[in-house]
Parts: structure tokens; sequence; C-alpha cells
């Protein structure tokens, strides 16, 4: 009987969130294994996260398939062969189209730096997201976990968690501090809830 989730965790940057992931698998995280990192960009240093930790990745990239549709259409092939349950988006800049989202219909969640549904959907994501916030003069902010579905961020919400905003902040050290006290702890946490619950699913049927 199967007792781990395969887990593909899909990024575009530098990978702190990946790290977390890494760093929680056989303690937060015990019902699943990251069996693949993918990356839409060729120098994002989350590879080389990947590569440190032993784990299989693989680019793919617009260019290299002729634009979004081949890149979907290879990610689909690549997440089949290695038997994927469940994808984590941890800073993965590309949207997915419906297509994608509908064929893995609550195997995908993501990471979004702000309480959805504040600051969110169509070109709110890295520091433009902090940039927001502070514009708006928020006291308040954090990070959620959600499911992925057709809707740029509107998919259901797993996990949030508040970060208050300090006076002098700018979007650097608003990001950071929204990373360190929300992102990296309840990404892992979230990955876990989900996990369980697929594998609980996975051994009833
Ligand atoms: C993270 O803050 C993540 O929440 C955000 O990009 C950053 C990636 O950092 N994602 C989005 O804005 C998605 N809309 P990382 O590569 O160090 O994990």
């Amino acid at each position: 009987m199967k007792d781990k989730i395969n887990i593909a965790v899909l990024v575009s940057g530098g990978g702190t969130n990946l790290q977390a992931l890494i760093d929680a698998v056989g303690s937060v995280i015990t019902s699943g294994v990251i069996k693949l990192v993918v990356s839409n960009n060729r120098s994002a240093y989350a590879l080389k996260r990947a590569e440190d930790a032993g784990i299989k990745s693989v680019c793919i990239t617009k260019a290299d398939f002729g634009g979004a549709a081949g890149m979907e259409a290879e990610l689909v092939r690549v997440l089949e062969a290695e038997k994927i349950d469940l994808i984590v988006l941890a800073g993965f800049m590309s949207i997915l189209s419906a297509d994608f989202t509908q064929r893995f219909e609550k195997r995908i969640i993501n990471i979004h730096p702000s309480l959805i549904p504040s600051f969110c959907g169509e070109g709110y994501y890295g520091l433009r997201v902090h940039e927001a916030a502070l514009k708006k003069g928020v006291k308040v902010t954090g990070a959620t976990v959600h499911f992925v579905n057709e809707i740029p961020d509107g998919g259901e919400i797993i996990m949030q968690k508040a970060v208050r905003v300090l006076d002098g902040d700018t979007p650097e050290s608003l990001q950071k501090r929204v990373m360190r006290l929300a992102e990296w702890k309840i990404l892992p946490k979230a990955v876990e809830k989900v996990s369980a619950e697929l594998l609980k699913k996975e051994q009833q049927a």
C-alpha cells in the first residue's frame, strides 16, 4: 500500500519556499516526499537547492517548448511520468491554464504573499504584492496557501497567517518578514495537511 504522496514543486526563482519544504520533509511533512522540482527559468537558484538536496529537477521553459501550451503539455507529460499526486507552486511565476488546473483539480496548491482576497490576482506577484500593501497603508498583511483553480489566486483557502507591517518598512523588508514569519511556516504545514488527506483517500480506495 502507498505510504507517501509524490510531490512536485514548481519554482521560478530563489526557491526559499522550496528550501522550507525540503527542510520540513521528515519532520512537519511525513505524508509526502518531494520527487521532482520543475523550473520555468533556467537560472533559478531553486534548481541548485534541488540539486544539493538530491532531488531530481527539470527545466521546462516557454521558449524551449514553443509557448505556454507547449510548456504545459511537457509539464503534464513529466508530472505523469513521475506519478505526481500533488503539485506545489512555490514562487512559480506563470499562470496555468484552465485545462491544466482542471486536470489536477484539488491537487495543486500555491503560496501567495498576502492575506487573500487582498492584493491578489493577475499582476500581483513577488515584490509587487508588498509594494501594493505598503501603498494602501495596511497595518497587517501575511501569506495564504490555497488550492489553484482557473481563477488566479481564486481557489479555496487552506491556511493563512498574519504578519504586522512596521513603520519604515520597505517592500523588501516586508517581503522578508512575511516569508520568515508566515510563508516558510504555513507552506510545509499545508503541504502535510493536503498530503495526509490525499493519502487517506488513496488508502480507502
Ligand atoms: C514568495 O514570496 C511567494 O509567496 C511569491 O514569490 C516569492 C517566491 O520566493 N509568490 C507569488 O507572488 C505568486 N503569486 P521564493 O522563490 O524564495 O520561494
